[in-house]
């Protein structure tokens, strides 16, 4: 069991994460959890911050909040002085709702919608990525309509195959996001830009996918979009001020992961940035990333009970806890591999080998094959590590089933982000046209 962040075994020989045993935590919100290590995520915002200090000074480390967003998470990351990304009209509410900075927000998505768009200029975010052509040409004529003239940076393809599932693949050449360097897509695109007096171009962006575990990647695509800014120049006389490298950097989900250190990984990038920069006598341009999954992660873990089990016998042992695909799709989205233990025994050696399944009506719901456990009792908490990024952000009602809590846990307290779902929640969009409705029900209040 490799024990994250905060978290240990304590006196009880309970699991215990940012002070709190997770056994009572169940008790008190009720399984199925997911739980925050809150000393560990300002931990990671702090090492981010003070990398970028120190190898890229000036630069700004922003969090996806695709990863994990709530408004909780958007006064976290206000706290610790981040930047926030933000993909959608949702995100973007959710984080004016918390009173995040505009200037510190950057607008992304590969298809924002009109209505989107004007939101974020009335709401005047920091930056928006315009992603390809259509995007360009609305967000031209939307600024003019509206007086702004908003700062941008344009999303470029820069054609790096990152090593990861093809699904959270997405610097290569071939995928639905950006403008494409290699077919004079992008460079176009900057002409428009420059000649369009409602924009004000000051960077490019790119994000080449998700949980890369290698610097290799990243290294090659700042090079490459270092290319492209020193192409532009040559070409237009245009000289970027940022340059926003998205984010992507990898985490430890087994024992088999060997992430590179932000430390590592920042050094890395602002080296490229440097370097190229100061060779071909450039200003060294400021460095943007976007790390979500880096950030919160490994500070998570999600709190199951342990209800029925089933032998196939020579084959495999099932047993099946209160959550499963809705919770966490990871698995039956990109097989992903995840490590448990049980919290009332945490880290005792796995001498049985269990398959963990979920509650959900699909074979497919499973969220740990083959997981080396003391075979798992009825009514245990089965603890899953790090299932901090893109679990809660997505979860869904499946099978109608309520979303769990989201419990921040921090020296010693224990505090909702998210309250679960009830099942009246899973009413309130309800509605029942006029032919289906019944007197009875509507005494009820269902109606
Ligand atoms: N910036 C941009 C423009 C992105 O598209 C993403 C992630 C990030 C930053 C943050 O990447 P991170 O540091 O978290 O790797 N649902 C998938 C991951 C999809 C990532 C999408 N974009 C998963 O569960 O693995």
């Amino acid at each position: 069991m490799i024990l994250r962040g905060t978290m240990r075994r304590n006196e009880k020989g309970h699991l215990e994460i940012g002070g709190c045993d997770a056994v009572e935590l169940t008790r008190r919100f009720g399984p199925p959890l997911y739980v925050l290590d809150e000393e560990d995520v300002r931990a990671r915002c702090r090492a981010s911050r003070a990398a970028m200090a120190e190898y890229a000074p000036g630069g700004m480390v922003t969090y996806a909040g695709k990863a994990l967003l709530c408004t909780a998470m958007c006064r976290l990351m206000d706290e610790e002085g981040l930047g926030l990304d933000v993909v959608s009209g949702g995100e973007l509410y959710t984080a004016l709702s918390a009173d995040f900075p505009a200037e510190r927000l950057i607008f992304h998505g590969n298809n924002k919608s009109p209505a989107e768009l004007e939101a974020a200029l009335r709401a005047g975010v920091g930056l928006i990525v315009v992603d390809n052509e259509v995007e360009l040409a609305i967000l031209i004529e939307l600024a003019r309509a509206m007086a702004k003239r908003p700062r941008i940076l344009l999303r470029l393809t820069p054609g790096v195959e990152a090593h990861t599932h093809h699904y959270i693949r997405t610097g290569q050449q071939d995928s639905k996001f950006g403008l494409d360097i290699q077919n004079g897509q992008a460079r176009r695109a900057v002409r428009q830009v420059l000649a369009a007096e409602t924009l004000a171009l000051v960077g490019f962006h790119c994000h080449i996918g998700s949980q890369i575990l290698d610097l290799e990647g990243f290294v090659l695509a700042a090079r490459i979009m270092m290319d492209f800014a020193l192409a532009m120049r040559e070409e237009y006389g245009f000289v970027a001020e940022i340059i926003d490298l998205g984010g992507g950097l990898g985490i430890r989900y087994t024992a088999a992961d060997q992430p590179p250190s932000i430390d590592d990984y920042m050094r890395a990038i602002a080296g490229v940035i440097a370097t190229v920069a100061e060779g071909a006598d450039y200003p060294r341009p400021r460095l943007i990333v976007e790390p979500g999954r880096s950030i919160v992660g490994e500070a998570g873990v999600t709190l199951y009970t342990v209800g029925t089990s089933k032998e196939v016998s020579g084959i495999r042992r099932y047993v099946a806890v209160d959550g499963g695909m809705a919770a966490n799709p990871r698995v039956a989205l990109y097989q992903a591999v995840y490590e448990a233990t049980l919290a009332e025994r945490a880290g005792e050696e796995g001498r049985d080998v269990v398959t963990i399944a979920g509650k959900c009506c699909e074979s497919g719901d499973i969220l740990i094959w083959d997981a080396p456990l003391p075979t798992p009792k009825f009514g245990e908490i089965l603890a899953v590590f790090s299932t901090g990024a893109y679990n809660y952000s997505m979860a869904s009602n499946y099978n109608r089933l309520p979303r769990p809590a989201l419990v921040s846990c921090y020296r010693g307290e224990a505090d909702l982000f998210v309250a679960r779902e009830t099942y009246p929640d899973l009413l309130r969009q309800d509605r029942f046209p006029s032919r289906l409705r019944r007197v009875t029900a509507a005494a009820a209040g269902i109606n």
